[in-house]
């Protein structure tokens, strides 16, 4: 059963390509790719990361992409199309990217912020800035991107702009990697960055963390993916999963090629964490010639990657308020948002003067924990299961162009190791937090 004629749709094959792109490439690859590589073995952690992504990230991305054009349904009543009580499993995974981008939101209007005080030329300090209830301008006018992004629709909004924003986003990629490499601290910031230290990969967590980054990385295990494939019409799924799961490795991998080099050009240690990207590089910007330029440049792109990511996380709870409740697009987005908006609150309080915490964790970061990591887990494995076990194998067959050895091989990595390397990763993430 497809969904119904009156669906929204991607204009076409490219236009949902692009959208997907967008929703993968996010302040995962550009900020937290590159530390993490750099942290886990240089050069050596390419090796678990590109197997998590293609043999566990690429078949989730596809069962998702499967799920929603079969069902032709956001991913409550697309769980419910499967098994009539399985949609309390769908509400599951779509209160988790409601929670998600809660929390992303603010950090992607920190990046605005950021990119206006370069391309004012009035860069300010991370302290004085999140101390003072500037972010809270940014909070707002970033929730009022996103809104209207997604109001505007399927095609009118979320395609059209990744299919400006995702242009844009690599062409100044490409301006910035030509010249990080030409500066002279190039040589030292790709040994940091990919000397490779094999010794690593037999650390567990070297392994747990190229998982964990890359379902994050491909936008998959929060119905993302499932609600834009449910905006699809034909196609080969492993073809488009494929072309977007390159693109966002490759875009990944070159903003490193950014970072490295600058860091060491202007003599600074290669920090992680939120000192990445809001201390550690402005410093360097401010350190160089046509610094202001460059950092404009610089949070321009991280806030396209961030927004067009947000968007579709947005896009999860308000595709299930039209297609369950029957709310329309502009009631849905409005109340999504608003509900959202305030669930960010206090993680957008938290670095201020309120020094908002819970556990001695500022609750920005906590969200990030419980919700972008803990919570993207379990409602991966949701839909692992649902899809795996619950919908009809010939249905799977049917969206993937067959029943040969290929597609009985897939069935094996999303029934039994895909849930298993989540299950895995889930365990070492929260043994790794209570010791
Ligand atoms: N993939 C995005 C990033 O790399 C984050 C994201 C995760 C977006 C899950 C949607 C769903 O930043």
């Amino acid at each position: 059963m497809r969904g119904d004629a009156g669906r929204e749709r991607w204009s076409s094959a490219l236009g949902f390509i692009i959208a997907s792109i967008g929703s993968a490439v996010g302040i995962g690859n550009i900020w937290r790719f590159p530390y993490i590589v750099g942290a886990n073995g240089g050069g050596a952690f390419l090796i678990p990361y590109l197997i998590s992504v293609f043999l566990f990230g690429l078949p989730l991305m596809m069962l998702e992409f499967a799920i929603g054009r079969s069902t032709g349904s956001s991913v409550v009543s697309a769980f419910k199309s499967i098994r009539d009580r399985l949609s309390f499993a769908g509400i599951a995974v779509a209160i988790v990217a409601s929670l998600v981008v809660s929390y992303y939101l603010v950090i992607t209007s920190w990046v605005l912020a950021y990119a206006l005080f370069f391309a004012t030329n009035r860069p300010m300090d991370f302290g004085a800035f999140t101390g003072s209830y500037i972010p809270l301008v940014f909070f707002l006018l970033s929730g009022i991107a996103v809104f209207l992004t997604v109001r505007s629709g399927v095609r009118e909004g979320i395609e059209r702009v990744s299919r400006i924003l995702i242009p844009v986003l690599v062409v100044i990629l490409l301006f910035l990697v030509v010249f990080a490499l030409t500066q002279p601290g190039a040589p030292d910031g790709i040994a940091f960055y990919l000397s490779p230290d094999y010794s690593r990969l037999s650390d567990p967590t070297v392994w747990t963390a190229a998982f964990g980054q890359a379902f994050f990385s491909l936008s998959v295990g929060m119905g993302v993916m499932l609600t834009y494939g449910s905006y699809l019409e034909g196609g080969n799924l492993f073809r488009n999963a494929s072309v977007i799961a390159v693109a966002d490795v490759l875009i990944a991998i070159l903003a490193g090629f950014v970072i490295f080099p600058l860091v060491f050009t202007a003599g600074l240690d290669p920090a992680s964490g939120v000192n990445l990207a809001f201390i550690t590089l402005p410093a360097v910007f401010l350190e160089m010639r046509f610094g202001m330029l460059l950092g404009a440049l610089f949070f321009a792109m991280l806030f396209a990657a961030a927004l067009t990511s947000a968007v579709s996380m947005l896009e999860v709870p308000v595709a299930v308020m039209i297609d369950s409740r029957g709310y329309s697009r502009k009631r849905a987005t409005l109340l999504v948002t608003g509900v959202i908006m305030l669930l960010g609150l206090p993680s957008a309080l938290s670095y201020t003067a309120l020094d908002l915490r819970l556990f001695g964790s500022l609750l920005l970061d906590l969200s990030d924990y419980i919700f972008g990591t803990v919570g993207l887990i379990i409602a991966g494995l949701i839909i692992c299961m649902v899809g795996g076990w619950y919908m009809d194998r010939a249905r799977i067959c049917e969206e993937l162009g067959g029943c040969e050895w290929q597609q009985r091989a897939y069935l094996v990595l999303i029934r039994y190791c895909v849930p298993a390397v989540l299950a895995i990763t889930l365990l070492a993430t929260l043994i790794q937090a209570g010791g």
